[in-house]
């Protein structure tokens, strides 16, 4: 994936990698083959994942960085070697750039907190699109909320892709934060974002860039971005829940206050104060996600030789296959660029029909996509709907279910007219 456009000419077959997803072998619903198309939700776990998070329960478990016994340093060690995958993964200059959080939304909270309570004042401007999800919505929010600055949107054109010149027009000298979606989870665009945070730098902003749709599906370069932060979530990486990354720049997290307190993250704790610990343990407070950490590293491990571009391809293609089916139903629109121009989403709406009723009705298929606002309600209330149906793509979708998604569906929709 580069700039804003698939490479499809890259091909990749889903069967040979199958049979590491058990959970998909499953039938539903009285012998319906199991579809699963909520990836941009959440993705499967490949069993290497799972092995690697057994295993390291079953022979490498104790709390890390606490003891000076054996576990708890053997734990550290591969808890130290997961953040390193993490480095050489999206390309950053130092392992202490690279922060186990929660997920994206803990990231994109942190930075709000530590840097945006530091560093945003009354008058000034935070930059967002009008595709972000929430998580890159709230946080900004509720800055602007504590510090009496102003939010500020930019517009999406007509087919779903950012308008450049409005981004470009509404950056100004006030303007402290930009909020930019890799890739949107509802239309599947993806954005210039190397084009956008230099036209940032220039006005003197800086950019959080919601990588949370992009890592699972394509190569990340945050040094070739030079964004100021990225997140991403584990789970929507093949690997487990409840863990994330948050990239930071080191000369901006060296200057930023920590957002948790706790144990950690210090230096020195006395009756009258405590000092900061050094990165990246400072913005890890408490007990970190140890095992899912390791996880990360394994579907970092498993993904690598498939190929993040190949991914992309097939995701794509996955998703023009069945664009080009359900293009032929009649009052159901697809949100969103052209295929060749988003990632393997595809969102639509079907005049007088309800996006939970589709839903439910694939669902009885075998087929599972999401019905809702998707977190993107700003987005939605734009485009006019409150609700919409998504399917989304990952490397283990095979095109015989995307067409048998786009069959179901046209099966499907005259019962609900
Ligand atoms: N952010 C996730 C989605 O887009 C939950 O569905």
């Amino acid at each position: 994936m580069t700039a804003n456009h698939v490479d499809t000419s890259v091909s990749f077959d889903p069967l040979a990698i199958r049979p590491d997803f058990p959970i998909l072998a499953q039938e539903i619903h009285r012998q319906k083959p199991l579809i699963y198309l909520d990836n941009a939700a959440s993705s499967q776990h490949p069993l290497a994942v799972l092995k690697a998070m057994d295993h390291c329960y079953e022979t490498t478990y104790a709390n890390v960085h606490r003891g000076t016994h054996w576990l708890s340093e053997e734990a550290s060690g591969l808890y130290e070697s997961a953040r390193l995958s993490v480095q050489n993964f999206i390309g950053a200059a130092a392992d202490c750039e690279v922060i186990f959080t929660a997920g994206t939304t803990a990231g994109i909270n942190a930075v709000a907190r530590s840097w945006g309570d530091a560093h945003v004042q009354n008058g000034d401007e935070i930059l967002l699109t009008l595709m972000e999800h929430h998580s890159n919505i709230v946080p900004w929010q509720q800055l602007a909320e504590r510090t009496g600055a102003k939010v500020r949107w930019v517009a999406i054109t007509e087919d779903g892709q950012l308008d450049q010149d409005d981004f470009a027009a509404k950056l100004n000298e006030r303007t402290k934060m930009v909020g930019l979606t890799a890739v949107s989870n509802t239309l599947g665009t993806i954005n210039p974002v190397k084009h956008l945070v230099e036209l940032a730098h220039a006005a003197g902003a800086l950019v959080m860039v919601d990588a949370a749709q992009h890592v699972p599906h394509a190569t990340i370069d945050v040094v070739d971005w030079d964004a100021d932060f990225a997140t991403f979530s584990g789970h929507k990486m093949l690997g487990p829940t409840g863990i994330g990354v948050l990239y930071g720049k080191r000369e901006l997290l060296e200057k930023m206050p920590p957002f948790l307190g706790g144990g950690s993250m210090i230096k020195q704790v006395t009756t009258q104060g405590f000092t900061w610990g050094d990165l990246p343990a400072r913005f890890e407070a408490g007990t970190p996600p140890i095992v899912e950490a390791i996880g990360v590293a394994a579907a970092i491990e498993y993904l690598k030789p498939i190929g993040l571009d190949r991914i992309a391809a097939h995701e794509t293609h996955l998703a023009a296959v069945a664009q080009a089916e359900l293009d032929k139903i009649d009052g159901l629109h697809v949100l969103g660029p052209d295929p060749q121009l988003k990632c393997g989403i595809v969102s639509f709406v079907v005049e007088g029909v309800s996006a939970q009723d589709i839903s439910v009705l694939l669902d009885l298929q075998g087929v599972a996509v999401r019905a809702g606002h998707h977190c993107t309600m700003p987005l939605h209330d734009h485009l006019g709907i409150s609700a919409s149906c998504r399917a989304s793509f990952y490397l283990y979708n095979t095109e015989e279910e995307a067409r048998h998604f786009a069959d179901s569906l046209a099966t499907i929709l005259p019962k609900l007219r």
